[in-house]
């Protein structure tokens, strides 16, 4: 196969930082995203409708294109957050609010400590329609990294499904077997997003031939058992997994440093990844519906119209992007070919 048209796809969970960094990360997203729903993890975090919508406001205003390009903006939840709160940012077209373990990963030091006590927000979530969307790792220090995902579904998130079950729940960037089976084998209002970064490469990628901390992300990259696992689930076609990049950036010298951040910014090359990933595996066919249908019917929203192509030609991701303000940025699978390209 040549080319491949496909229905404009979504991204599900991406960062798209703020400030000077706007202009990038919308364009790496808007060049072929029709909507991208926006993470809340910035410093200070998106707290309430009305940070929501100045946030947005600011990733229009980046917005360098007419490309017809929606952010879908969520709320970082805390243990204080209100009843209230949550209805105000309904009234304001927030769709969805983000529960992070407190220090699971990169700004969430204000995020939930007790997870139990927010059960009277998911409980209005669920009446009001506000998708709840779960970072889902524990963050005891006595759990080993690798095994936090699955201690966390053990701990909270099946307890969580169980008493709400209207309660639309996304288990974002899932990188275990034991996610992918637990998202199987719950009810329909469980579904969850994959990163190319979890498709594409396994723990090994982080240590071979020397330390790779540009493949440090969290959720950590695992064996390549659950790797394939992740892999098998989506060339199953199941409606219940789709697309979210997670692309996230942080400055060169913030991942290549004694204490490195955790993301990889996937914006320049996912689609294309996540082609040549669905090529390897045989499910072209499937393609369309993980990276353009299931996740617009999970949240209910209309399929986009435009179509994007792909064509079947080898390029080489840049090693660098130098932003005009002088920063820079290492994107996922720098100086590597792949070989489908946005047309
Ligand atoms: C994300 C970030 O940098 O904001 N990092 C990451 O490794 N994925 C946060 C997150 O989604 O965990
Ligand atoms: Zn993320």
């Amino acid at each position: 196969m040549k080319q491949i048209t496909i229905r404009k796809p979504d991204d599900f969970h991406v960062h798209l930082r703020d400030g000077y960094l706007l202009a990038e990360t919308v364009a790496a997203s808007a060049r072929c995203f029709g909507r991208v729903l926006v993470m809340p993890n910035l410093q200070p975090p998106i707290l309430n409708a009305v940070q929501a919508k100045l946030y947005k406001e600011r990733i229009q205003t980046a917005n360098p294109c007419n490309h017809n390009f929606k952010p879908l903006m969520t709320l970082y939840l805390t243990d204080s957050t209100t009843i209230q709160q949550l209805d105000e940012a309904k009234i304001s077209g927030v769709v969805a609010c983000k529960l992070y373990p407190a220090g699971a990963t990169t700004n969430s030091q204000e995020a939930v400590n007790h997870i139990g006590q927010l059960y009277p927000l998911f409980e209005h979530m669920q009446k009001i329609g506000l998708l709840l969307l779960v970072h889902g790792e524990v963050t005891e220090s006595q759990v080993d990294i690798f095994d936090r995902e699955s201690v966390f579904i053990e701990k909270y998130l099946q307890s969580i499904v169980s008493n709400f079950p209207k309660l639309k729940i996304v288990f974002e960037h899932i990188t275990t077997r034991d996610a992918v089976q637990f998202v199987l084998d719950s009810p329909e209002t469980i579904a969850a997003t994959i990163t190319v970064q979890h498709l594409q490469y396994n723990r090994n990628d982080l240590f071979m031939g020397g330390l790779k901390p540009h493949n440090y992300c969290l959720p950590i990259l695992k064996r390549s058992v659950h790797q394939q696992a992740l892999r098998d689930a989506v060339s199953t076609g199941t409606s219940k997994f789709f697309l979210g990049t997670d692309s996230a950036p942080h400055e060169k010298h913030r991942k290549e440093s004694s204490c490195g951040c955790a993301g990889c910014y996937s914006a320049w090359s996912a689609i294309e990844i996540y082609a040549q990933i669905f090529e390897e595996l045989g499910c072209l066919d499937k393609f369309e519906r993980f990276a353009s249908e299931n996740g617009a019917h999970f949240y209910g929203l209309p399929l986009n119209e435009e179509t994007i192509t792909l064509i079947k030609q080898p390029w080489q991701i840049p090693s660098m992007i130098s932003l005009a303000t002088g920063q820079e940025l290492v994107p996922f699978m720098a100086g590597e070919t792949i070989q489908w390209k946005l047309s």
